[in-house]
């Protein structure tokens, strides 16, 4: 039978990467297209907000949102929210990225021009010199956005972002319901807007789904970032539709591997699936790396459990280096021991569930360390501000990685 030809590999781990086949989304790519047709209804309706652990398609599943949304002619921008980075810029840039999709569907340039300026007006009022005006412009603040009209006076360009975003939302959407569409803002890694800037989004986001325009904020981020938008504003949950995005179950993740190799005349026998579910627990970037892997090392068609363990620890040594290493090595001395000690407890706490990594009680952590919990949170707000932990229910802890415990049960100490 067919020769399976590695130059032909049809799989796609690595951050944010498209995958051959996007399976197991059908209902959230449902759910959105319901939304973005009633937003530009005026319908009352929730932005989404998808949520997940690290490498389960959150990057993708955005991309695709995205794509449908321009499909009817939306327009769209998205950003990549930075700890420790305003808004303000990414915005401008996104929304002037929208504009320009929408503007070619527009009879009326001027009012593009319009918007354009008060869009400038927005961007340019960010970061103003910590001593005031009279000092010294620094590199970064001499920064242009690209617009070629002149900036606008008294709209958008207050200073206060809460009032400027909603004013630079409500003449965006305007301009999308002159051509009976809608502008969609979406933001990953969401997690990371500072506090004042998530409360801003939260507000102009009630602000403009209350006048009914047609703008809409759709997120992504780490399981915690519902909290996060709940800290800000209290009324988040009621603004946003919190989506899980998890692990494929075994039908979906079988079509993940299946689907691309069908297109290239390969096929699994049963049992080589049954292996590679079991290796990837169904999570997407471990589908990916195992099927990548597999495939490498699969002489011919049908792919064999013979092959899948021939191949997995190839894929493991990548996974080591690319996926758990690179995000490991991002931590401090202090911040690797927590770790360490998160990953022996929650193999004890695993034992009765399928999960790998339960969450577990920061108390407990210290207990095993030896030390006093409050002497641990520096550690410990370090590693959430990093992304690789975060705090789902008060008073525990738990991997934003999928399987970095086990990973890190396996290295030397
Ligand atoms: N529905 C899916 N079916 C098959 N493969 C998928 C699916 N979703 C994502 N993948 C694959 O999983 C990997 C991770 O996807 P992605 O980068 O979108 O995850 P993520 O949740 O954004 O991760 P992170 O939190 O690290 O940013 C990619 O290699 C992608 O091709
Ligand atoms: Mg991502």
């Amino acid at each position: 039978m067919a020769y399976v030809d590695p130059v032909r590999n049809p799989y796609a781990p690595g951050a944010g990467q498209r995958p051959p086949e996007l399976a197991g989304r059908g209902r959230e790519l449902e759910v959105f297209d319901v939304v973005l047709e009633r937003v530009a209804r005026s319908r009352p309706e929730r932005s989404l907000v998808l949520t997940g652990l690290r490498g389960v398609g959150k990057t993708v599943l955005l991309n695709t949102l995205r794509s449908q949304a321009i499909g009817r002619l939306w327009g769209t921008g998205k950003i990549e929210a930075r700890p420790d980075q305003s808004l303000r810029r990414p915005v401008a840039a996104a929304l002037h990225m929208a504009i320009r999709e929408l503007a070619p569907h527009h009879r009326a340039p001027d009012r593009i021009d319009e918007f354009l300026g008060v869009l400038k007006a927005f961007a340019l009022r960010a970061n103003p010199p910590a001593g005031g005006r009279s000092s010294a412009p620094r590199l970064r603040d001499r920064w242009q956005p690209g617009i070629d009209v002149p900036a606008a006076t008294g709209r958008a360009d207050s200073g206060d972002i809460e009032i400027d975003l909603v004013e630079l939302f409500t003449d965006a959407a305007s301009v999308a319901t002159d051509v009976g569409t809608g502008v969609a803002l979406f933001i990953d890694e969401m997690q990371d807007l500072g506090a004042a800037d998530v409360s801003a989004l939260c507000a102009a986001c009630h602000e403009l789904s209350q006048l009914g325009a047609p703008l809409i904020v759709v997120g992504a981020g780490l399981p915690h970032l519902p909290a996060v938008l709940s800290a800000a504003k209290s009324y988040s949950e009621r603004l946003f539709r919190y989506q899980r995005i998890d692990r494929l179950d075994r039908i979906a993740a079988d079509r993940a591997l299946c689907a691309p190799a069908e297109r290239e005349d390969v096929a699994y026998e049963p049992k080589a699936l049954d292996l590679l579910y079991e290796k990837s627990g169904g999570y997407p970037y471990f589908v990916q790396a195992y099927g990548k892997a597999t495939w490498d090392h699969a002489p011919r068609s049908p792919i064999t459990a013979a092959d899948v363990r021939v191949a997995a620890p190839e894929a493991e040594a990548e996974l080591a280096v690319g996926f758990f290493g690179s995000r490991f090595e991002r931590a401090t001395p202090a911040e690797r021991e927590y770790m360490r000690a998160m990953a022996a407890l929650s193999h004890v706490e695993e034992s009765s569930s399928d999960d790998l990594d339960a969450a577990v009680p920061t108390a407990d952590v210290a207990r095993s360390l030896g030390r006093k919990p409050a002497s641990l949170s520096p550690a410990r707000d370090a590693l959430i501000k990093k992304g690789l932990i975060y705090s789902g229910e008060r008073g525990t802890v738990a991997f934003t990685v999928p399987h970095f415990g086990r990973y890190l049960r396996t290295q030397p100490g």
